[in-house]
Order: structure tokens, then C-alpha cells, then sequence
């Protein structure tokens, strides 16, 4: 890394980007880009799936070089830049993607590379001690003993963020960091957030969730294809605007589903429990029918729709397809009874990253794309473009691997690979995780279209709006079991939000 004596008389930036550019493979990711924050200050980076987000915030971090352009972190001129360098001048990353090590305990993943030794060993109970302190901060209830692959997405989000507070830094980037926090978590992450920057550490911060940024941001930057299209006061930047600057028109308003006739019960469930987490579940989901799981995170709607799907055990209880017992259920066996599931973690189990986006998209639905034993490379490709166009998929090209797509793009093969297998039964956990607003009313039509042409959906979400714009009736979870069933017409999102809370509401509770 070169340093160079900051610019004398200039006023002092935490970070100074001018003019940054970025191509990959030829296609531009970032253009013309300048990026100054001051101490103190919280920015909101915005824009929609793939205009540049994660890119601007890796290159700030020393994690990508940039192609042109010049950077400055805390007056000094950067060159050359590591993640090394960055950290060495206080900057810490959250990406995007969780990135921790399953094996490795969860102190051991937020001192990794940090390690404290004591005479002759390492130090577990010293690194312990370090690392319970970074999770204090952010109020958060996990046991740095505990090895990480025993903990929920949530958590892992909690321990990335934990390492990157451990690190006390002067700038902290937070790339989507509350995407799978529960709304406790995320209000608790915020309030920190703003201690640190009282302290006067500069925060980036990249969310999807525009309540969040109108409470903790200062100000935002929005990006656009790569360009930066604004920088504003967060006073002078309402929702409205804001998506206004994302998209370049003014966003329409969400149309409510109108109410529909449901057919015949597609998805039958009948006393399913698990060891340890579920309760007695009993559902029906309808031909036709829009059926949203909410609830807190840890309510059980993951199991649910784990254990419905065969992923799980499940100790007693019944699913029946369209009216027949599936025995010995498994994924491939509900796969051939026309059901599908588009999980919680995309990464590790609704995509194969090294593999190239047309043949995620076409994964589903191998009857479609063979001509006999044989792969037919037209039948794949025309498949592919056809759900890529339906979700809005963001890439270069179909060939590219879906490693090389930015995250909400990733969530929206994930759902275009579904799309395209023509099932009768769709299961969805969270299912416009960092999908930006526009891209998520374009899903909602396409999940409505769905079910118009008789698909039944069942939808698990942590955001009561999605469940509203989006479903016919909502079952609340709770402790693993089902504490109350409502139509949405009818039903206020008050109401949703205070039963998910686990308020009591009048009601007709089952
Ligand atoms: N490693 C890579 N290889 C090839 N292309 C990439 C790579 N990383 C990003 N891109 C491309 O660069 C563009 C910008 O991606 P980026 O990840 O910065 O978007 P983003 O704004 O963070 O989007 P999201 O909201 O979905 O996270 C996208 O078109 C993406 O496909
Ligand atoms: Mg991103």
C-alpha cells in the first residue's frame, strides 16, 4: 500500500472516493463514481439489484480493486489497497453473504486471523471473553462457545457483525447487514449503529428496507447502473423520492390481490411435529390460494416448511398432496408430487454457485430440458431466458456463473428456478430477502399470476407488509405451533404486526 500525505487544506473526509470504475469481465459495474463521507456521519447507499451497491462498498474496503479512480481513507491518499491496509486504517466490512466459518466456534470466527494466545495455546477462554464483549454491544444473546453451523442465519448475521465491531473501527460498512435480522435485532443493531457514529466512527450502510434508513441514516447516496445518481439530507429524501432516484420514475402504488375463489385443497397438514421445535401443525392450502406464514424470527415457520418438504424428520403428523399421503417424505419425493421449496439460505441450499445462471434456472425442471437421455442445450436456454425474464434478472450473460450476480439477483434465480418447474405446490421462506422494492412488487404480481393459474403458495415472511400486499390469509406462528388464522381483507397490518409480536388480539384464534 502507498500512502500519500493528505490533500493540505482539504477538509478531512473518513473516506473520499473520486471518479472509481469497475468492470467485470468487460461490463461496467461502476462509472464515474465519487463517494465522500465524513466522521460521524451514517450514510444509506441505495439503488436497485446489481447497480453497483456491494461493488462500491468492497472497493472501499480494499476487498476489489477499483479500475480508475482515486481513493482517500482518513485523509490519505490509497493505492494498491488490501483488506489488509483497510482494516490497518480502521475500516471493517459486514459483506453481503455470510462468510463464516461452519466448524470454527463463534469467538474463534470473530477474532479469525486475530487469534489470542495464551503461554503455549491458544487462548480460548481470553478469545471468548473479547468476543462476548463485541456480542454485548450489540445486545445479542449467543454463547461464544458454540460452534457456528449450530447457529440460525440470524445469528451468524449478529456474530459477522460482532467481528466487525471487535475491530473498532473509524469506518464501518455494512452491506445488507439486517437482510435476515429479526425486527428486535435490527432496532438493536440501529441503536448501535448510532452510538458508534456519536463516537464519531463513519458508517455505510446498504438496506432494502426503507423504514430503517429514514430512521438512522443522515443522509443517502442512491446508485444507478453503476453512476452514482445522488447524494441527499435523509430530510430531503422521502421514500418516494428516493425510489424515484433508484428507478427513475415514481413508483406505483402496491395494488392489493382482489379477493379470489380458491379451488380444492392442494397441501394438506395434519398434527405435524418435530423434535424440538414444531407443534402439532395443522394447514390447508388451496389451488389458487396465497397462504402466508408470519410470526418471529424462531416462531418455527422455517422447520414448518422444512419438515413439510422432507428436509427435516418429522416425528408425527401428515402431509397430503391434492388429496394424497405422501409416506417417507423427501425432497425428491415432493419434488415428484409437483412441490417445491425456495429456502432461507440461498447460498447453501437453493443454488449451485459454480454453475452458470441458465442451468440454475433450468434445475427444477430437468423434464423440460431433456430431449430424450440427452441435455438440449436450445430447450435449456430458451427456459432460462424465459424465468430470467420474469424475475428481472440482472447479468451479463446466462453462461455467467451465479457467483458473478449480485445478491438480490441470486434471490431472484433462486425463485425463477421454481417459477420455471411449473409446480402445483410452492413453499417459500423469505422469498425477497434483498430483493430491491421494485424487483419485490414485480415478484408479488408474478407469485399472483401463480396462483391465478391455480398454483397453491405457501409463504413464510418476517416482514408483515410483504404478507399483506402479497397473501389471501395469514397463520401466525408461535413456539412451534399455529396461535391464530386470518384473512387478510378484513385485517389491518397493526393487527398482523401486534399478533406476530405475540400479542393477544381478539379474534376468532384457533
Ligand atoms: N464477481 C463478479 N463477477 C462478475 N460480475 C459481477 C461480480 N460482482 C458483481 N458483478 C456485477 O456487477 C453489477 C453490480 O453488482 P453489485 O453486487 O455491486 O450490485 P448491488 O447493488 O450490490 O446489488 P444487490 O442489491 O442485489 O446486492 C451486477 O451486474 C453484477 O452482476
Ligand atoms: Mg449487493
Amino acid at each position: 500500500m502507498r500512502h500519500d500525505a493528505p490533500p493540505a487544506g482539504g477538509p478531512q473526509h473518513a473516506v473520499q472516493a473520486c471518479a472509481l470504475g469497475k468492470a467485470y469481465a468487460g461490463v461496467p459495474a461502476l462509472q464515474q463514481v465519487d463517494f465522500c463521507l465524513a466522521p460521524g456521519e451514517i450514510r444509506a447507499l441505495l439503488g436497485k439489484n446489481g447497480a453497483g451497491k456491494s461493488t462500491l462498498l468492497r472497493i472501499l474496503a480494499g476487498a476489489h480493486a477499483p479500475d480508475s479512480g482515486t481513493l482517500h481513507v482518513g485523509g490519505r491518499r490509497v493505492a494498491a489497497f488490501t483488506p489488509r491496509d483497510a482494516r490497518a486504517l480502521g475500516v471493517a466490512m459486514v459483506h453481503q453473504e455470510l462468510s463464516l466459518v461452519p466448524a470454527l466456534g463463534v469467538a474463534e470466527n470473530i477474532l479469525l486471523g486475530r487469534w489470542r494466545r495464551g503461554r503455549l495455546f491458544v487462548d480460548h477462554a481470553a478469545m471468548r471473553r473479547e468476543a462476548a464483549a463485541a456480542l454485548a454491544m450489540l445486545g445479542a444473546a449467543i454463547d461464544p462457545a458454540l460452534p457456528v453451523r449450530r447457529l440460525s442465519i440470524a445469528q451468524q448475521q449478529m456474530v459477522e457483525i460482532a467481528r466487525a465491531l471487535s475491530l473498532d473501527p473509524r469506518v464501518l460498512i455494512l452491506d445488507e447487514p439486517t437482510s435476515s435480522l429479526s425486527a428486535a435485532d435490527a432496532a438493536r443493531l440501529l441503536g448501535c449503529v448510532r452510538t458508534l457514529a456519536a463516537r464519531g466512527v463513519a458508517v455505510i450502510y446498504v438496506s432494502h428496507r426503507m423504514d430503517e434508513i429514514q430512521q438512522v441514516a443522515d443522509s443517502v447516496t442512491v446508485l444507478r447502473d453503476g453512476r452514482h445518481v445522488g447524494t441527499v439530507p435523509i430530510a430531503q429524501a422521502p421514500t418516494a423520492e428516493i425510489v424515484r432516484l433508484m428507478t427513475g420514475r415514481t413508483a406505483a402504488a402496491a395494488t392489493r390481490p382482489a379477493a379470489r375463489t380458491p379451488g380444492p385443497v392442494a397441501l394438506e397438514v395434519r398434527g405435524l411435529s418435530t423434535r424440538g421445535k414444531l407443534r402439532g401443525v395443522s394447514l390447508d392450502v388451496h389451488a389458487g390460494e396465497i397462504v402466508g406464514l408470519a410470526g418471529l424470527l424462531g416462531a418455527g415457520r422455517t422447520e414448518l416448511l422444512r419438515a413439510v418438504y422432507g428436509l427435516d424428520p418429522a416425528e408425527v403428523g401428515e402431509v397430503s398432496v391434492r388429496g394424497e399421503p405422501v409416506v417417507r417424505r423427501s425432497p425428491a419425493r415432493m419434488i415428484g408430487h409437483g412441490v417445491g421449496l425456495a429456502p432461507e439460505d440461498r447460498k447453501k441450499d437453493g443454488l449451485v454457485l459454480g454453475m452458470g445462471i441458465a442451468e440454475n434456472l433450468v434445475l427444477a425442471s430437468p423434464a423440460r430440458v431433456m430431449r430424450g437421455p440427452w441435455l438440449s442445450r436450445t430447450r435449456q436456454s430458451s427456459l432460462a431466458r424465459h424465468a430470467a425474464a420474469l424475475t428481472a434478472v440482472k447479468c451479463a450473460s446466462l453462461d455467467d456463473p451465479v457467483r458473478s450476480l449480485s445478491g438480490g439477483n441470486q434471490q431472484k434465480v433462486v425463485l425463477g428456478k421454481w417459477l420455471n418447474a411449473g409446480v402445483q405446490v410452492l413453499l417459500l421462506d423469505e422469498p425477497t430477502r434483498g430483493v430491491d422494492i421494485d424487483a419485490k412488487h414485480q415478484i408479488y404480481d408474478l407469485l399472483r399470476a401463480l396462483a391465478a393459474q391455480g398454483t397453491a403458495v405457501l409463504v413464510a415472511s418476517s416482514e408483515p407488509e410483504e404478507l399483506m400486499a402479497l397473501c389471501d390469509r395469514l397463520l401466525v406462528m408461535k413456539e412451534g405451533a399455529i396461535v391464530a388464522r386470518r384473512e387478510v381483507h378484513g385485517t389491518t397490518l397493526a393487527e398482523v404486526m401486534a399478533l406476530a409480536m405475540g400479542e393477544h388480539v381478539h379474534g376468532h384464534d384457533t
